[in-house]
């Protein structure tokens, strides 16, 4: 009887908590595929209810972290959204010992990686006839973020940063999209220097910015670092999840609802030039 009672209270909870759980957490969200795009390889995963896709930017662990990728599977299935990871390093990730300085210079190139962005978004359009793209990006794909919403704007509409390292007031007074930036307690400070960065350089942007340090979480703790048997790193992860959704919802609504003024006002003119 005990067994049975128990059988039912650990199913009701399975079906009503659907937060990862240490155990499974590699197995919950379906996962996607790895597919060539040009010289290199995307992991894909999800489809889009909604003509938005979501490129993620991995940190210097790479393509094959099993964190990483759960945070894609995670994304596409609770958000519908098609979440796509190119492997900008080809294959290579940091040196897991000695001095990484030359493994460094060879991928920390921006026009390179300007370049695959824009063919990842080529890819995109033509292939899921996506019209939106969103960026994530993790420590090092942070920055690389704050580079595409500054120098790549036309091909993104919103961009996140999720411990993003060498973040600077000179990188972000740059930007042309709004950002969300999620901090560990470890990482430097947002607040005041990036965010008057932006505010400085644009008042309308820096508007729609958004901060959140995870006092309690050590860099790294979404992606490479995160640690699935600790409880409380699985609820900061929980909570980015959400917070990253409810951002993009807010951009991209925003976004939405502008061109639906658009089309009034023209609407209006329109007739007001035929009447
Ligand atoms: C996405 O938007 C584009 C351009 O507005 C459109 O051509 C395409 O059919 C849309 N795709 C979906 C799946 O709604
Ligand atoms: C990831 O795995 C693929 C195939 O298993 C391999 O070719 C690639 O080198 C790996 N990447 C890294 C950074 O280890
Ligand atoms: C790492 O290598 C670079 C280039 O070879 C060198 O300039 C630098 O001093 C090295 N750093 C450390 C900590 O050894
Ligand atoms: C960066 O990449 C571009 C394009 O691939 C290449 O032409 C350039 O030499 C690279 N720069 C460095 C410093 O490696
Ligand atoms: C954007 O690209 C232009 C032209 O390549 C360059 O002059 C500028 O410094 C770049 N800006 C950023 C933020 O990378
Ligand atoms: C913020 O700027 C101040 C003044 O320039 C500097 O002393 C401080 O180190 C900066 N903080 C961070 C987190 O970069
Ligand atoms: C992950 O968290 C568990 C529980 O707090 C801890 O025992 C373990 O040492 C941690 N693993 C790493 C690699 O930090
Ligand atoms: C944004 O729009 C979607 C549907 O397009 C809706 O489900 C969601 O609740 C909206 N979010 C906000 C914050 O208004």
């Amino acid at each position: 009887m005990m067994k049975l009672l128990s059988i039912i209270l650990i199913f009701t909870l399975v079906s009503i908590d659907q937060t990862i759980n240490a155990l499974s957490w590699d197995e919950t969200y379906p996962k996607g595929q790895v597919i060539p795009v040009n010289d290199f390889n995307v992991y894909s995963v999800g489809k889009s209810a909604r003509n938005l896709s979501i490129i993620v930017i991995y940190d210097i662990y790479g393509f094959n972290i099993s964190q990483t990728r759960v945070f894609c599977d995670r994304l596409a299935s609770e958000y519908s959204v098609h979440v796509v990871m190119p492997d900008l390093f080809r294959g290579t990730a940091a040196p897991a010992t000695g001095n990484r300085t030359v493994w460094m210079a060879g991928v920390n190139n921006w026009t390179k990686i300007s370049t695959d962005l824009q063919n990842v978004a080529d890819w995109l359009h033509k292939s899921f006839s996506t019209n939106k793209i969103g960026l994530i990006g993790f420590c090092w794909g942070g920055l690389q973020v704050v580079r595409a919403c500054s120098n790549l704007s036309s091909l993104f509409f919103t961009g996140v940063s999720i411990h993003g390292s060498s973040l600077t007031p000179f990188e972000v007074s740059q930007l042309q999209k709004p950002m969300l930036f999620i901090a560990a307690g470890n990482d430097p400070a947002l607040q005041p220097n990036i965010s008057n960065a932006i505010e400085q350089s644009n008042t309308k942007i820096s508007q729609q910015c958004e901060y959140k340090t995870y006092s309690d979480m050590r860099h790294g703790f979404v992606a490479a670092g995160a640690n699935y048997s600790n409880p409380d790193n699985v609820r900061a992860i929980d909570d980015v999840q959400l917070t990253v959704r409810n951002y993009l919802d807010k951009i991209n609504n925003i976004s939405l609802r502008l061109s639906i003024d658009l089309y009034f006002l023209l609407t209006l003119l329109l007739s007001l030039i035929f009447i």
